[in-house]
């Protein structure tokens, strides 16, 4: 997994905390990095020693689903629509391993790192950081499946395993990014101290397939970029990034071939609501967080809203072979819906960064909030484009439920 996913909801700025926790990471000092929203990322509950980490809407969120569920629909006796030559010829494809020797580090990165001050050098922590966690929850959650799948479905679960094998892999590629700025992320205690967001499995494929996708677009948008324009790489990470994004692809891909083999996710109305619900959730939630972050793509030598556009369109041009239904993202309409709600978002800020009673400060964000969600939902509405690939005739007498 590489991109976030958060469902929409008024948000508050992101100021990563900076906790001085003891690690046991050797080779960076002694700072824990939590993710948080708020001034405090950490408490202490009454039990004692346990913490809590804050944490908004928009920060890059862990997934935990129905496992039980999981199990029946990968189950071929049930299920008779899975190809199993697929699975396996996937699974090959994954066992291959075509990265296994990509992610090496060079004495670059500390250097270059050396050089990045002032505020760059702060949005790139915060870049590695939300990164880092957002493939580490792609980690976790395919770690899982590849357990609880074992005995259904050896195949898909072996799948999911080598999954979070490479979200594993970027993950601590990014996390050894951080060591260059001398922090780590505690993966351990995020593990742990993080709320899980409950998905049915049926909302997990939605959304990890538009994650691993739109992480795709992000991750190869800005390495052709960089190479194009080469004075803006001032950190070798980006270098990377066109092998890496390809583990991306590919693991879009298998949730792909998943969400063929489960017609029911694809072939209602309910279907194609939730096709454009999740979309819009992802897309909003993208251009929202990187609006409040433009210093990052400035620094990199790209208009954020313009490399936004781009990855949406190219993501909605991908998602629309398998979604039924995606929005209609090349209307300009959906653009100005888009710029309209980062405006409404910015007040919604400026009010939290104001002094003043929380009270009052909640009344003043009703009126934006009901704006902002109002946005929202005009753009759900704009007629959609109907689209998928999946030939449901074909599928549905062979259903066994
Ligand atoms: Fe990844
Ligand atoms: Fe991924």
């Amino acid at each position: 997994m590489a991109a976030e996913m958060a469902l929409l909801k008024p948000i508050s700025k992101f100021s990563p905390k900076l906790s001085p926790n003891p690690i046991t990471r050797p080779g960076a000092k002694s700072f824990r990095v939590s993710m948080s929203t708020t001034s405090t990322p950490t408490k202490t509950s009454k039990k004692g020693n346990k913490k809590e980490i804050q944490e908004t809407l928009l920060t890059p969120r862990f997934y935990t689903t129905d496992f039980d569920e999981m199990e029946q629909l990968f189950n071929t006796q049930i299920n008779k629509n899975l190809n199993e030559a697929e699975f396996e010829a996937l699974l090959q494809e994954f066992k291959t391993d075509y990265n296994q020797t990509h992610f090496v580090r060079n004495s670059e990165f500390k250097e270059a790192a050396d050089k990045l001050d002032g505020p760059l050098r702060q949005i790139f922590v915060e870049f590695l950081e939300r990164s880092c966690t957002a493939e580490f929850s792609g980690f976790l959650l395919y770690k899982e499946l590849g357990r609880r799948l074992k005995k259904t479905n050896p195949v898909v679960a072996e799948i999911f395993s080598l999954m979070s094998r490479d979200e594993a892999r970027h993950a601590g590629f990014l996390n050894k990014g951080l060591s260059d700025f001398n922090l780590a992320l505690d993966l351990g205690f995020l593990t742990k101290a993080r709320k899980y967001t409950f998905f049915k499995p049926k909302f997990i494929f939605y959304a990890t397939y538009l994650s691993e996708k739109i992480g795709y677009w992000r991750y190869i948008t800005i390495y052709r970029h960089l190479k194009e324009n080469p004075e803006y790489q001032c950190y070798p990470i980006f270098k990377y990034f066109e092998n890496w994004c390809q583990d991306e692809n590919r693991h879009g891909d298998f949730f792909s071939a998943l969400m063929k083999a489960q017609p029911q996710f694809l072939n209602d109305w309910k279907a194609k609501l939730w096709s454009r619900f999740f979309c819009l959730s992802v897309y909003v939630t993208m251009y929202l967080n990187d609006c409040q972050r433009t210093a990052f793509y400035e620094g990199i030598g790209l208009n954020t809203k313009e490399f936004d556009m781009h990855v949406i369109i190219e993501t909605n041009r991908t998602t629309a072979r398998i979604f039924p239904a995606v929005l209609d993202v090349e209307n300009p309409e959906f653009k100005r819906k888009l710029d309209r709600m980062v405006e409404i978002n910015q007040k919604i800020i400026a009010i939290g960064e104001t002094d003043g009673i929380g009270f009052v400060k909640n009344l003043k964000r009703i009126p934006l909030v009901a704006a902002l969600v109002s946005e929202i939902l005009a753009a759900y509405l704009m007629p959609p484009i109907e689209s998928g690939s999946v030939d449901f005739a074909e599928f549905e007498p062979q259903l066994v439920y």
